[in-house]
């Protein structure tokens, strides 16, 4: 299963691009800033990076967040990430970018842009292709939406969708509403996260006053049927991560995880890793833990490499190919028998 998973050429649907940074890019950024207080030394920085709780990973996020001043370590941020697809044979993926964070940490929108197009050009020559989504951070209010949508509409190349993140709680979807109206007649698609630490009512919202293509986790939908029936017939894929939730403690283990009565539900759902270094997370480790814990049979689990194709903004010729890809992967490892 291991290889097999390896083998399928896979999308990533769900990744913050600081929250991609892995030791290596964490000790460039950290060699390059050393007034930021983050350790330089590998093995201290290690100790500092492993996961404690909520708390200690948002202090870990802020510290690497605090580290990204130039173009430059844009560029160490996108390269660092396209190394690790790349090596895990993860061919597109869409990376949520915060330009309002970078801002207010003393940034130009221009030099973030410079940053993440020149890192999209090194990222396409390691074979992996990258798009954007450009995310209001929830908690910093209205002012924080504004500018968002005034850096998506200069219409920075490779931005395909518009997002909101940050905590959920006493953050309403609704107020949101009209940035994303703008964005959609801009043609960005619409995914914010939705029912990560809040429940179904997030969603919800997030559905009807966002018009969200996707949702961002979602794992609080199956306490609604009527939500999780909703969102298999209109079809609107789940980003679910597994391992995020866990260490964030949203559900108490990988086997506990509701995925299995999304799947059993009809919903799409694909696997994401969310802020893969800090979780201990990797996309092929999410395939692997979801494919053991359910029994899943390769076909099953192809199947799930499909959905995160099909859910992506990526233009059809692009999707065809790599679900042709995906297809003789599993015809190699099953010889059309489907065979576990
Ligand atoms: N930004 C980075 N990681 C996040 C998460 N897990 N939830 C909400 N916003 C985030
Ligand atoms: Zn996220």
């Amino acid at each position: 299963m291991r290889s097999f998973i390896h083998a399928l050429p896979k999308v990533e649907l769900h990744v913050h691009l600081v929250g991609s940074a892995g030791i290596d890019t964490v000790l460039e950024l950290a060699r390059r800033h050393p007034s930021a207080g983050v350790p330089v030394d590998r093995s201290e920085l290690e100790r500092f990076y492993t996961f404690r709780d909520f708390d200690h990973f948002l202090k870990v996020y802020w510290a690497v967040q605090s580290m990204v001043k130039s173009r430059d370590d844009i560029h160490t941020l996108v390269v660092g990430l396209a190394r690790d697809l790349a090596a895990q044979n993860v061919r597109y993926a869409e990376v949520t970018v915060t330009p309002y964070n970078h801002v207010l940490d003393g940034m130009s929108a221009d030099e973030v842009f410079a940053g993440l197009a020149s890192g999209r050009a090194s990222a396409s020559a390691l074979g992996v292709e990258l798009a954007w989504c450009f995310d209001i951070p929830g908690e910093k209010g209205l002012i924080g939406a504004r500018e968002t949508l005034a850096f998506a509409l200069t219409s920075p190349e490779g931005l395909v969708s518009f997002g909101l993140a940050g905590p959920e709680a006493g953050v309403g979807r609704a107020q949101f509403a009209p940035f994303f109206d703008t964005a959609r007649e801009a043609g960005l698609h619409c995914v914010p996260h939705a029912g990560e630490t809040t429940g179904p009512e997030t969603i919800w919202s997030a559905v009807r006053d966002l018009r969200a293509e996707r949702i961002g986790h979602g794992t609080s939908c199956v306490q609604d049927p009527a939500l999780v029936e909703h969102l298999a017939l209109k079809g609107i894929p789940l980003e679910v991560c597994p391992t995020s939730n866990v260490r964030t403690q949203q559900v108490a283990s990988i086997s506990s995880h509701p995925v299995r009565q999304m799947l059993d539900a009809g919903v799409v759902v694909t696997l994401n890793t969310d802020d893969p270094p800090f979780f201990g997370a990797t996309l092929e480790g999410e395939y692997l833990a979801v494919a053991s814990t359910l029994g899943l049979s390769r076909a099953e689990v192809a199947r799930l490499a499909e959905n995160a194709v099909l859910a992506s903004f990526l233009p059809n010729p692009r999707k065809t190919s790599l679900l042709e890809g995906i297809a003789s992967v599993l015809e190699e490892f099953d010889g059309g028998t489907h065979g576990h």
